[in-house]
């Protein structure tokens, strides 16, 4: 059987791991999947979308900073995507509709709760950050019913308006939000889903946050421990979780949308760690 076409596309795109993860995910189920990467202009997404399908293909990741355009383009949206405002899988449905996916918050808690077994269901969690990262895990995060789910951001603002959008998914979960330095008592799990640490920055958060039982997990992944978790590390936390995890789990379910078989994660994540 001939390979079938699938991409991720985003700008820029040549640091992208999708690529890499998708061939091993490939060979390890046998499945004849052929996955690229293509660099769409900053002005030509949706061009660039209709292009690929018209020429064959059959699923796209898409990433920064495309993934509201993403969500914006599809004929329809997964419930999982339709409050994350964004969407990082599109494929073509039988009718030739083209329908888009958001496997992050999947990705996020397959990731803690599989991967690392921390038990979501009534722990208390803090995340951090209210833009559009925050928004794409929010859904699945609540449907774990947590204890309770603070979102903190530098914004106060952007954090009310997150929680308002999702009160009518919280359920038992207690959802709020409030500023950076309001929280100070220990959480269960605190993620960091800010692009502070990108730009060297750190949130100004109180240490009271981290105890030694806290799981603390941040969004970004690096080869080093990130600006955060060694933050978290230096203020008591003995748990701390970067999102290479969560890219392979994210990537794994697109897998599992577009080709109906879920592959194995675990060696990949180890794979990329040891790069
Ligand atoms: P993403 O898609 O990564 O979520 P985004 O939608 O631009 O990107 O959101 C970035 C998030 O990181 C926001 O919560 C932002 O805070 P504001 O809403 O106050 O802008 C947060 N952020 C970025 N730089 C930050 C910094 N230096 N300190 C604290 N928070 C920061």
């Amino acid at each position: 059987m001939s390979n079938e076409l699938y991409a991720v596309v985003g700008h820029p795109i040549s640091h992208s791991k999708s690529p890499r993860i998708h061939s091993v995910f490939a060979s390890q189920t046998g499945e004849p999947v052929e996955y690229t990467a293509i660099q769409a202009p900053l002005d030509g997404f949706a061009e660039t979308v209709h292009r690929f399908f018209r020429k064959g293909g059959k699923g796209l990741n898409v990433t920064v900073p495309f993934k509201e355009q993403a969500w914006q383009l599809a004929d329809q949206r997964a419930d999982r995507a339709e409050k994350a405002g964004a969407a990082n899988t599109l494929y073509l449905n039988d009718q030739g509709l083209l329908v888009a996916d958001n496997t992050d918050g999947q990705g996020l808690v397959q990731d803690l709760s599989v991967n690392h077994g921390v038990q979501l269901k009534n722990a208390r969690i803090l995340i951090l950050g209210a833009g559009g990262a925050v928004r794409g895990v929010l859904g699945p995060l609540l449907a774990q019913e947590p204890a309770s789910l603070t979102i903190a951001n530098r914004t106060e603002a952007k954090a009310n308006a997150l929680a308002a959008l999702f009160a009518d998914e919280a359920g038992t979960t207690q959802l709020s939000a409030c500023g950076f330095d309001e929280p100070d008592q220990p959480f269960d799990v605190v993620i960091n889903g800010t692009s502070a640490s990108l730009q060297g920055d750190l949130p100004p958060l109180n240490a009271g946050i981290i105890s030694a039982d806290t799981v603390v997990y941040d969004m970004m992944y690096s080869l080093q421990t990130t600006t955060f978790n060694q933050w978290a590390l230096d203020n008591g936390a003995v748990r701390v979780v970067d999102g290479l995890g969560m890219l392979v789990e994210q990537a794994a379910e697109s897998f599992r949308i577009w080709r109906g078989v879920r592959p194995e994660t675990i060696p990949v994540i180890e794979m990329l760690r040891n790069d």
